[in-house]
């Protein structure tokens, strides 16, 4: 027998400690009732690996990121390590990990549960229905774009830096995930980038019709500029299936797109690398709501981004899509049955803890697994 997967937990700070506690059940469960068992270790990252040696991405962090076959991620950052220079932020911590594991493509799907329809803040006829998938560059453009810094002028004045720039392979394998993506969705990619005014761009927007006519010819491509595609997913999200998106415009769209479920809290998203022959590839999992330093420790935040974070690892880096369809329809279930935390609450539903949701989550697993 194979040996067993190796999955790293990293918790980090604010809500993730608790969202991953939830988390860890059904990774029980999946060991008990599936016989699917993994090699599990558990490390310290952002402002908590901080605060115990100093660094927010340990040595011994990395190292088991490196070794491990998948990562679950919880959250970083919180306000008591706001004043930290630059390179200490908890933030770094997720920045690095991502460029040391070479996870380019940023997989962050956005779809609009029947039951949460109404949660959002557009109307009901704008989301419902609602199923894209935004594919944000993730290891290049202008977060890691050289020259970068501050400098203090001859005059006095300071000056800051940043560089937005872009390789034709960089696009190319960022692009063919889109495409493949597309082929199994809808076969349409909306390729979004400011090429009206950045050379950047416009290398973005010639690479990506190139490997479109050279290998995709069966996915329809239309390109958007970036600040028209915000307008048009508040306007009328379902002409788009999948987004791709450089580094900073697929950081602001998916947010934006995110609301339109009506909670940051439902999210997931999955940071891929290059995958292997067999189509699996490492990858770091991490719900997109962040450490919510304002509810850490009131046990009130939302578990399934989490949960269903952990649903996308098994598709994409484990290969166990009969698992993950199960702890989906867990979700739905739940949800369908009134449920809600905070973040989604709704008029006559029912509001619950976190580890309520958690206890609603094993019934419903036990149920739909039967
Ligand atoms: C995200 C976050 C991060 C980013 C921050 C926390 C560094 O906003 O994952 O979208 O900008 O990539
Ligand atoms: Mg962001």
């Amino acid at each position: 027998m194979a040996a067993n997967r190796k999955l790293l937990i990293l918790p980090g700070d604010g809500i993730g400690a608790e969202v991953m506690r939830q988390v860890m059940r059904i990774i029980e469960w999946l060991d008990t009732r599936r016989g699917v068992g993994f090699d599990i270790e558990e490390a310290l990252v952002g402002g908590a690996a901080y605060d115990a040696v100093g660094t927010p991405l340990p040595e011994k962090t990395l190292e088991a990121a490196l070794a491990s076959d998948a990562v679950l991620f919880g959250a970083v950052g919180g306000p008591k390590w706001d004043g930290l220079e630059f390179s200490l932020r908890p933030e770094r911590a997720l920045l690095a990990l991502r460029k040391e594991l070479e996870l380019y493509a940023n997989l962050r799907p956005t779809v609009v549960y029947e039951a949460l329809a109404d949660a959002s803040t557009l109307k009901r006829e704008v989301v419902e229905g609602l199923d894209m998938m935004i594919v944000r560059e993730l290891t290049g453009g202008i977060y890691f774009g050289e020259p970068r810094g501050i400098e203090t002028l001859p005059d006095g004045q300071r000056r800051g830096v940043n560089t937005e720039v872009y390789t034709t392979s960089e696009i190319h394998r960022v692009a063919r995930v889109a495409f493949e993506l597309a082929r199994k969705r809808r076969g349409l990619v909306h390729s979004v980038e400011k090429a009206n005014v950045l050379e950047s761009s416009e290398l973005w927007r010639e690479e990506v019709q190139a490997l479109r006519d050279a290998e995709y010819s069966d996915v329809e491509l239309r390109h958007m500029y970036a600040d028209n595609a915000a307008m048009q997913l508040v306007r009328e999200p379902k002409q788009f299936d999948v987004i791709v998106a450089g580094n900073l415009f697929g950081d602001i769209l998916s947010d934006c797109a995110g609301m339109l479920t009506g909670s940051l809290g439902m999210l997931p998203s999955a940071s891929l690398g290059k995958a292997g022959s067999d189509g699996l590839c490492r990858g770091l999992y991490e719900p997109v709501h962040g450490s919510a330093p304002d509810i850490a420790g009131k046990d009130s935040a939302n578990p399934l981004a989490a949960v269903l974070s952990l649903s996308m690892l098994l598709r994409y880096s484990f290969g166990m899509a009969d698992e993950a369809a199960l702890i989906e329809r867990a979700v739905e279930n739940v949800l369908n049955g009134g449920l809600r935390t905070s973040d989604i609450m709704q008029p006559g539903k029912a509001r619950v803890s976190t580890s309520v949701m958690g206890d609603a989550l094993m019934r419903q697993l036990d149920k739909v697994a039967a």
